[in-house]
């Protein structure tokens, strides 16, 4: 892939995401999230490639990457007025189909318009498949990471503002209520990355996203959400509680130990 393709790919994201603009404020302001989320994923997938060396060709897989990965979000917004996949359909599949439609990524040579395919595909997974070849399998991973990196960023944007501008589309629909049971805090301590499934509050959904951590591929990714103190603000928005601040110790504790290690 050349520079050329980088931009041409750009544009016709911008312009893409133009056609589903909505009359709504409301509708649209879900839009936009989506628009601001993808070229922030761009910049942290940008970050964290540059900071592990990785070739100039790479980065531009990752970037283009980035900014399709969530391209389905737009069309599954429009249809079904809910971001979240299991009442409505998988986005990553969606952002495939939409991709494929407009013959987007034709351009390329089929092997990177493959690896492109596959990242976007099991960027959502909760786990990769076992049988990706290395170039296919490093660009998941990149996806996965800087995809994190900015989820964290919005959750924590939207629960440090104030309750009532507060976009429910983003929590999922889940109730307000803080209660997280001892069982969701005990998957985290498994150190494990949980399931959506089975959420109850939105404070569940926040130990759900404290769980990632364990799986995040990249050192300097790990090094970006310590210095942004993603984890530490995000439990800031949770009522102090002993099981929280634990949960966060423990998290923490596995961020100094990765990064010691090397
Ligand atoms: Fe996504």
């Amino acid at each position: 892939m050349n520079d050329g393709q980088l931009y041409s790919f750009q544009n016709w994201f911008k312009q893409h995401v133009s056609i589903f603009r909505e009359v709504d404020p409301l509708h649209q302001r879900s839009l936009d999230m989506k628009e601001e989320h993808t070229f922030r994923v761009c910049t942290a997938i940008d970050h964290i490639a540059s900071t592990l060396g990785l070739s100039a060709n790479d980065i531009r897989i990752a970037t283009v990457t980035a900014l399709f990965h969530d391209i389905g979000r737009f069309p599954q917004y429009q249809k079904y007025r809910t971001f979240r996949d299991p009442d409505s359909d998988n986005h990553a599949k969606l952002s495939l189909w939409e991709l494929n439609r407009h013959r987007v990524l034709h351009s390329l040579d089929l092997g990177e318009r493959q690896i492109i395919s596959r990242a976007i595909i099991f960027h959502n997974r909760l786990r990769l498949p076992e049988t990706l070849d290395p170039q296919t399998l490093l660009h998941c991973r990149l996806i996965r990471d800087a995809d994190k990196v900015d989820i964290l960023r919005v959750m924590i944007e939207h629960f440090q503002g104030e309750e009532s501008l507060r976009n429910p589309v983003i929590s999922l629909g889940l109730g307000t209520e803080t209660a997280v049971r001892d069982e969701v805090y005990r998957r985290l301590f498994e150190g494990k990355a949980m399931s959506y499934v089975s959420l109850k509050s939105t404070d569940e959904l926040k130990v759900l996203q404290m769980s990632w951590v364990f799986d995040i591929n990249f050192l300097p990714t790990l090094a970006l959400l310590r210095e942004q103190n993603a984890f530490g603000q995000l439990a800031a928005t949770m009522p102090d509680t002993a099981m929280r601040n634990e949960a966060l110790d423990f998290i923490n504790d596995f961020i100094d130990r990765r990064l010691q290690n090397g």
